[in-house]
């Protein structure tokens, strides 16, 4: 079954709502609803005092009607009774203001009341509902670090210090990790140890990047107690957080994945990107199957139209949003889910679209809605196929942390946009790729990119040489490899840990302007930055016009590795792109606007998505049949705008 539904909050609704809710629900072909998500003051009214019985009536009705439930734990919007009376729990922004209740998330992740009451909260929960028939998983929190994934409070200054301490056991190593001989920074006794405050001038890079890791971790803790008090409860019920990937780069979601069952996401259409929004969820799509490879994922909110945050909110062209759902089920989702189920008449969200909107029944909107639940209805068996790709992008998090520092050699290279622009430019290839941690298995892919790794620790430096060495092929791009994980330059000539790899020795950078570019002699053109480079064994495959290297190719035992001294913008980066996956065997085959991705299982099933996101109509190469049971036979003619899944043939 692909799971199909949304949030639901009738706490926002008068009871005789709920069964006409649940009646179109019906109507829709939900399967699932995410439950209780922001019920915390409805459901403990004043401090210890719990009411369940309008949670006991929603559960059951939705047993009645079939319809299985993602009970959240309220954790992500305390009361404000909690507040009130445990002001110290508030959180602080960088430069000290307190946030109030009055919205959501109005908390310190390193608060013990806050966590002491969210899990008396989530066990009255566990115990009342654990073994209800219409609960399928624990929704655990929603959204962690959302509004307040960095505290910067007394409290959490404390705990920070906690962490260091079991991270470098002695203030000496502390010292050396930071480099603390810089500007007087050493420090002589803990307690004078801060998280990063407003300074006269750039924070210490070792404390910031410290603290996100940090911060991460914090509530990443949180969730485990959740979670564990859950699993004491209720043994036999999965639970999954909703990541924010792609939207939110504060948690390691690496780390989380581990501890987690099953991944699910949220994601929403960046309106600004205009005719390009839809790679971006594409990219989203992709980043969150890489989380946990090889097992489908859950896509736990979207919207049906605009949303109310983006200040501009760009409403859904009629079939965007089937293309939208289409994209992230091919793209290995097992469940197709909005925020939220009906549109609410109330509150700060009461401009972003809904399943069931303000209009009613006879709205685009609704009618799509409808329709999205009898293609999901009929792509039932797809449920448990996963994407395979060829490619994998490194990415993590630190390295994204460390390069946010603000003394860079140019801030405007954001490690993210380059991420995202060199998978655009595989998305538009046709090439499906995935996202690897550097220190993954990587033997299972024909080639591996590194368009912006600025930190690598060690074993990730290994781990791309031993892969090239086994008979890989690796891309590396500029500003890569450049310091350990204690964000410390790695001398020698650049880029430190990959120069034997890559066969060149980077001497001095030389950042561009923002508008400038510099022209390269294969074609096309290089932004942001340029370095001169020497080869040490290398070949040169491209050069700026003056000649020095912009291109280089090192043969490294059995595989080879690229590397580029500058950012090729569209046509030059699918230049390189092209060749570098041609000859790891991996073809390009795109065609403008069409998006094609399969989905297969070891049982031979196989589903090839094609989703046309252009005015005209389109023809892609398959064998099967349709959803619908049209055979297809070599050709599959794909109408302007419009999805079609193709069963293939055995
Ligand atoms: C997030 C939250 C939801 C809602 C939506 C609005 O994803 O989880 O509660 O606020 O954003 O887009």
């Amino acid at each position: 079954m692909i799971v199909y539904g949304g949030d639901w909050n009738p706490e926002q609704w008068p009871e005789d709502v709920w069964p006409e809710d649940v009646r179109l629900m019906r109507e829709a072909g939900v399967t699932h609803v995410s439950l209780g998500i922001f019920s915390w003051s409805m459901l403990e009214p004043v401090e210890g005092r719990f009411e369940f019985g309008w949670l006991d009536r929603i559960m059951d009705l939705l047993a009645e009607n079939g319809i299985k439930v993602y009970l959240s734990t309220p954790t992500a919007s305390p009361p404000p009774w909690f507040a009130h009376t445990y002001p110290e729990a508030l959180p602080v922004d960088f430069e000290g203001h307190t946030l109030y209740h009055g919205s959501r998330q109005a908390f310190c992740p390193s608060s013990p009341v806050y966590r002491e009451k969210a899990l008396a909260i989530v066990e009255q929960l566990g115990r009342r509902y654990g073994g209800h028939p219409a609960l399928a998983m624990w929704h655990i929190h929603n959204e962690y670090g959302c509004h307040n994934g960095r505290c910067y409070c007394d409290t959490s200054a404390a705990a920070f210090r906690t962490w260091l301490r079991d991270r470098y056991g002695s203030l000496d190593a502390l010292n050396e990790a930071w480099g603390t001989a810089f500007w007087s920074q050493r420090y002589s006794d803990w307690e004078q140890i801060l998280t990063p405050r407003i300074t006269p001038s750039f924070t210490n890079p070792g404390q910031q990047l410290d603290y996100r890791r940090f911060s991460s971790d914090a509530l990443l803790d949180l969730y485990r107690a959740e979670r564990d008090l859950l699993a004491k409860i209720s043994p036999d019920v999965p639970n999954t957080t909703n990541f924010m990937s792609g939207l939110y780069w504060d948690a390691d979601y690496w780390a989380w994945a581990e501890e987690l069952e099953v991944v699910s996401t949220d994601q929403y259409l960046a309106g600004e990107l205009g005719d390009e929004a839809h790679i971006d969820l594409a990219f989203a799509a992709d980043l969150t199957r890489s989380f946990k490879p090889g097992r489908p994922w859950l896509l736990m909110e979207h919207s049906t139209s605009a949303v109310n945050w983006q200040g501009y909110n760009r409403a859904k062209q009629p079939g965007e949003m089937h293309r939208n759902s289409v994209q992230h089920l091919a793209r290995g989702a097992d469940a197709i889910m909005f925020f939220q189920w009906r549109a609410s008449k109330i509150g700060a969200e009461k401009w972003h679209s809904a399943m069931y909107p303000h209009g009613g029944k006879d709205t685009k909107i609704w009618r799509e809605v409808v329709a999205l639940g009898e293609l999901l209805r009929d792509a039932s068996d797809v449920a448990g196929t996963t994407v395979k790709a060829d490619v994998a992008i490194l990415l993590d998090f630190a390295s994204i942390w460390a390069q946010d520092h603000p003394a860079q050699p140019n801030t405007e290279l954001k490690p993210i946009e380059i991420v995202k622009q060199w998978h655009a430019e595989l998305w538009k290839l046709g090439i499906t790729c995935d996202f690897a941690h550097p220190g993954a298995d990587l033997s299972g892919y024909r080639a591996v990119l590194v368009p912006a790794l600025y930190l690598v620790d060690d074993a990730g430096a290994a781990n791309l040489e031993r892969y090239v060495a086994g008979g890989g092929r690796a891309l590396v791009g500029p500003y890569s490899g450049i310091v350990d994980d204690r964000d410390q330059v790695r001398l020698g000539g650049y880029p430190g840990a990959w120069r034997d790899l890559l066969g060149v020795t980077v001497e001095e950078f030389f950042p561009l302007r923002s508008d400038d570019a510099i022209e390269l002699t294969g074609g096309g053109s290089g932004r942001l930055w340029s370095e001169v480079a020497h080869l040490t064994g290398a070949e040169v495959l491209d050069t700026y016009l003056d000649g020095r290297p912009a291109w280089t190719r090192h043969a490294w035992e059995r595989g080879a590795a690229d590397y580029l001294t500058t950012l090729p913008t569209g046509e030059a980066l699918a230049r390189v792109l092209t060749a570098v996956c041609a000859e790891a065997g991996v073809t390009a085959t795109g065609t403008p606007g069409i998006e094609v991705v399969r989905r297969s299982h070891q049982d031979g099933r196989a589903f090839l998505f094609a989703i046309n996101h252009t005015a005209a109509d389109a023809e892609v190469p398959a064998t099967g049949t349709t959803l619908d049971g049209t055979a297809v036979d070599g050709v599959l003619t794909v109408p302007a705008g419009a999805v079609r899944t193709v069963r293939e043939a055995r």
